[in-house]
């Protein structure tokens, strides 16, 4: 029995196979309508979600299983003080893989611990989200041919936004790979990523809080977010909101291949305008998810079409 709390849980060859089993599965999809009969997946939000919840359920219901869904924690007996970990115990009862998003830093891994089906991470705070990463991975694979060689700007909230920290760990395992890191001072990559993922394996990186001095040089922009939910204070958060805005002008510096990636939801981030630029990939990238939350349940639960 094995759990996906971190993007780092999967070795580089299972990402390879996840991405493998993910194209198959676009190119072939009646193959895997019944690999998970009789299976069922709990989805446990503890905080919204659109994307993660409903591609969770919409994979296990295309691969035939069955899902059991709790959509915030307010109608749940955690609004009455029980805890992730005998929630996560008791929901193992009823079910045979869990996806639970919980705005507590470290929650996933209580629940993993406790739990005695495999528990996958579905966002836990600030920290982590590697079923965002799957995504994002299978998307600049599809765009770019591969990973090696990569100059990759990540851009806006890099402090709270937790797709960035499973992003940085996964990509600093392939060969040859640039980050620019585009933001504000007070919301940079923290200095635990910086020191244990960047630092540690020597990768190339610079900081800079001007997108428009970057973007000629980026083979992918990864655009993020300000993380509302996660400033201590509404004052910061409307000073630094509108730090990056990606119109077609400021594309005009960039590569003609260059990917555009978001994990959305965006607010304002990236003007509308640029959705029909053939750059932007964030409608894809949403779209990708569900086939490798696909590759992944298949994984962890130990099936093959
Ligand atoms: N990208 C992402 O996690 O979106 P949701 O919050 O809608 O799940």
């Amino acid at each position: 029995m094995r759990s996906v709390i971190d993007i780092l849980d999967l070795s580089t060859d299972e990402i390879g196979g996840l991405i493998a089993v993910a194209e198959d599965i676009i190119a072939n999809p009646a193959k895997y309508e019944n690999v998970c009969r009789c299976k069922k997946l709990a989805t446990l939000f503890f905080e919204p979600s659109t994307r993660t919840r409903m591609s969770f359920e919409a994979a296990m219901y295309e691969l035939g299983g069955h899902v059991i869904s709790m959509t915030d924690g307010a109608s749940s007996s955690a609004s009455k003080g029980e805890s992730v970990s005998d929630t996560a115990k008791i929901v193992s009862f009823y079910a045979d893989i869990i996806a639970m998003r919980h705005p507590k830093e470290g929650a996933a891994l209580v629940a993993a611990k406790s739990a005695s089906v495999p528990v996958v991470n579905a966002g836990d705070g600030g920290h982590c989200h590697p079923t965002q990463t799957l995504a994002d991975l299978l998307t600049i694979h599809r765009e770019k041919g591969g990973f090696s060689g990569l100059t990759v700007g990540l851009c806006g909230d890099l402090k709270f936004g937790r797709t960035v920290h499973s992003l940085v760990g996964a990509l600093s395992r392939y060969e040859d790979i640039k980050f620019v890191l585009i933001s504000p001072d007070e919301l940079r990559l923290p200095d635990y990523v910086k020191d244990d993922v960047l630092d540690r394996k020597s990768i190339p990186y610079k900081e800079t809080s001007s997108l428009d001095d970057a973007m000629g040089e980026l083979d992918v922009l990864y655009m993020t977010r300000v993380q509302r939910e996660r400033f201590f204070n509404e004052e910061d958060y409307l000073r630094l909101k509108d730090c990056y805005i990606l119109t077609p002008e400021k594309l005009r510096g960039a590569k003609s291949d260059m990917a555009i990636l978001h994990p959305l939801p965006r607010v304002n981030e990236i003007s509308v305008a640029v959705d029909d630029d053939p750059r932007a990939c964030y409608f894809r990238q949403a779209a990708n998810g569900k086939y490798m939350r696909m590759a992944l349940i298949m994984m962890l639960l130990g099936l093959h079409a």
